[in-house]
């Protein structure tokens, strides 16, 4: 396994894998890897002839307020997990690399990072959008995997994708998730055994939407109440937002159409968690 710490090093192999005509599969991650990772580098080293993983902590994704210094850094331990999987190689640029002095261009996919993380993250998925576009523009890949779990994340970047012409695909794996249905994330590590204890709450909530839309509800504001009644039982978790969508748009549905992904994200001490799901339903006539 190779790491790469430039982008000029990145072009250079990429141009090489070129001329050899393998195919690449890409799982852009910000490290502090966990079982979600591992299931998007497993179902990349089944598909592709070549696999590349990312990590870097994105700073430009992150508010003044947010946690960038404290994310968790550990690529150590990162490599070790990656060389298990079988990934060739791992990139891992330093941010001067990245954002060398006087990088000014950025991306922005402005309707669907308008509402849900958008609103509670100003400039977070400028962030994301414009690294993104980087690391494809890097590495080229056939295919590239994002986690179901970041839902509106993974939106942005299909659409990203289709409007800059980008032409590998995109693959949106399932959420991996613990045994009491809480999404697995970096971010966990954070949690106390308490709130540890709190956090399937929303889990339980959109569990709790779909079950709604499986017994016939089809209007959004009920369902999206149902899901608000069960995270009101957990006293330790604040509400942000809990929502019915369409799965393309992410705009709030009133009737639903066949196919939703309810939304939701709530804090619990200082660790916001988000998670969705999605459900289809046939109607009979
Ligand atoms: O989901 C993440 O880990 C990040 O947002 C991503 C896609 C690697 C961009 O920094």
């Amino acid at each position: 396994m190779k790491t790469i710490r430039t982008t000029a090093a990145m072009a250079a192999w990429r141009r090489r894998l070129h001329r050899e005509g393998v195919t690449i599969g890409f799982v852009p991650t910000m490290g502090a890897l966990h079982d979600g990772h591992r299931s998007l580098i497993r179902a990349a080293r089944m598909t592709c002839d070549t696999v590349v993983v990312s990590i870097f902590v994105n700073p430009t994704q992150f508010g003044p307020t947010e946690d960038l210094s404290n994310y968790p850094r550990q690529l150590g331990l990162d490599r070790a997990l990656c060389l298990t999987e079988g990934v060739d190689v791992v990139f891992a640029p330093e941010r001067r690399t990245m954002y060398p002095p006087g990088a000014q261009t950025v991306v922005a996919v402005p309707a669907i990072a308008r509402r849900w993380e958008g609103e509670a993250r100003p400039h977070h998925f400028q962030g994301v959008a414009t690294i993104v576009t980087k690391l494809l523009c890097l590495v080229q890949p056939d295919i590239t995997w994002f986690g179901q779990k970041d839902y509106q994340q993974a939106a942005l970047v299909q659409q990203l994708m289709k409007d800059l012409n980008f032409p590998g695909r995109l693959i949106v794996h399932p959420t991996v998730r613990d045994s009491d249905g809480l999404a697995l994330s970096s971010r966990n590590i954070y949690l106390s055994k308490i709130h540890r204890q709190a956090a399937p709450v929303l889990f339980r909530a959109l569990e709790a939407g779909s079950a709604a839309i499986h017994a016939g509800e089809r209007r959004g504001a009920s369902i999206q109440r149902r899901m608000a009644r069960v995270v009101a039982q957990e006293p330790l978790a604040v509400l942000e937002y809990l929502a019915v969508c369409d799965p393309i748009t992410l705009e709030p549905v009133s009737r639903l159409p066949r196919r939703v992904v309810l939304l939701g994200a709530l804090r619990i001490g200082r660790i916001r968690l988000l998670d969705n799901t999605l459900v289809s339903f046939r109607d009979k006539v």
